[in-house]
């Protein structure tokens, strides 16, 4: 089986192309490197003992996407390829509209025109916004809060719609709760560009001395501790699920899965558990909640056990361990520190 993977450089992509290569799928990646390394797909290569063809283009580019789907006899697509910076998409909602739209459209369009009907969504958990009832059901009615999380709700509408038409396509969208975490070698993991915006990287970042203190946005929310409360899910269990659903893709249609959890872990309680795993104390301070927070994100996993036999198996202080492993081995990411 041969699965072309976009954005697959990236935080997610490359746990995926690890996973998929160990379980014997012949992997093609493309990624403009708009926010990766390419010393990522480097180290992939060294941990599977194969070289992973890729290329270096954008997947909102007709002529150069055609032409890889010309190269591979492709069988499915796993679609990873999106910006995916809330705060940014505020700010810069046409590119993300164009990239995460767009390149969606292009890809479905390569796609038609190849006959490969099997795809698997990057959708995400900030489709159901300020939800009212937690653990989060898949048919809770979609309430995004902005840009970015828009893109991701009409993606998913643009592949039910195409689904309709489209009668051999078999779809999974996955919406993906807070992946952390890294692969257990400590060779891939997280590195994102500037001071991170999410908590897991901001910790891993603090404690390799690289930030002097965390800012936990908000102790008033209505939950254990006040602060906000999510489902921290291990990247590893994330990509596995990838390749399960990709097993399962033998009848048609459009579905939707959350991957998460269904364990609910606070700001406070992953501090705790990051303070236990890197052996020193780290400095945090209160500070008023970040605007557009929500107080809680929990997943209702049972609909991905049933349909897919997928559980995630990992807990937080192996989210904790792995994220920590990564960032102590590679203080400066993918770069010399
Ligand atoms: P990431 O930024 O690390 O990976 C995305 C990759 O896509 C990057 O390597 C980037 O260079 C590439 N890319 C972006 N735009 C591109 C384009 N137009 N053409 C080609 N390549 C392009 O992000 P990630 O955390 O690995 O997320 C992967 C997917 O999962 C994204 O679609 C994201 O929206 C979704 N998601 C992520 C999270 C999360 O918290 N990390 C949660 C839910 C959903
Ligand atoms: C987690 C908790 C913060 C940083 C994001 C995207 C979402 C999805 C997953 C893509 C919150 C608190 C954070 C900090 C803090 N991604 N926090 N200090 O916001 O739940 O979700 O990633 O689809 O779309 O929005 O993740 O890691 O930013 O925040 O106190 O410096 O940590 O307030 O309660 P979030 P996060």
């Amino acid at each position: 089986m041969s699965v072309l993977v976009t954005g697959g450089a990236g935080f997610i992509g490359s746990h995926c192309c690890v996973d998929l290569a160990t379980h014997g799928v012949d992997v093609v990646v493309v990624d403009d490197h708009s926010n990766s390394s390419p010393r990522a797909l480097d180290r992939v290569a060294e941990l599977v003992g194969v070289e992973i063809p890729s290329y270096e283009i954008d997947v909102r580019d007709p002529a150069e996407l055609e032409s890889v789907f010309a190269a591979h006899d492709i069988d499915a697509v796993i679609h990873f390829a999106a910006r995916k910076a809330v705060g940014e998409s505020v700010a810069m909602p046409i590119e993300y509209y164009e990239s995460n739209v767009g390149g969606l459209l292009n890809l479905l369009r390569t796609m038609r025109a190849h006959e490969v009907d099997r795809l698997v969504f990057s959708s995400s958990c900030s489709i159901y916004g300020d939800a009212d009832d937690v653990p989060i059901l898949e048919d809770t009615p979609p309430r995004p809060t902005n840009p970015y999380a828009r893109t991701k709700w009409m993606g998913e509408q643009i592949l039910a719609d195409a689904c309709a038409v489209e009668t051999a396509w078999s779809v999974m969208a996955l919406r993906y709760f807070n992946p952390v975490g890294a692969h257990e070698s400590g060779r891939i993991g997280e590195d994102p560009r500037g001071i991170p915006n999410n908590l897991m990287p901001y910790l891993t970042q603090l404690a390799v001395g690289r930030l002097h203190e965390l800012s936990v946005f908000g102790d008033d929310y209505p939950t254990v501790d006040g602060t906000g409360v999510r489902d921290y899910i291990h990247v590893m269990d994330v990509v596995e699920g990838h390749r399960v659903a990709l097993e399962h893709m033998t009848s048609p249609g459009f579905r939707s899965l959350n991957l998460g959890t269904g364990t609910g872990t606070s700001v406070l309680q992953l501090l705790a558990a990051f303070t236990e795993v890197c052996g020193r104390e780290l400095p945090y301070r209160i500070v008023a909640r970040r605007p557009g927070d929500v107080a809680e994100l929990v997943a209702d996993p049972e609909r991905a056990a049933v349909e897919l036999g997928w559980r995630a198996r990992r807990d937080v202080l192996d989210m904790c361990r792995d994220a920590w492993r990564f960032q102590q081995e590679n203080p400066g990411g993918y770069e010399p520190a």
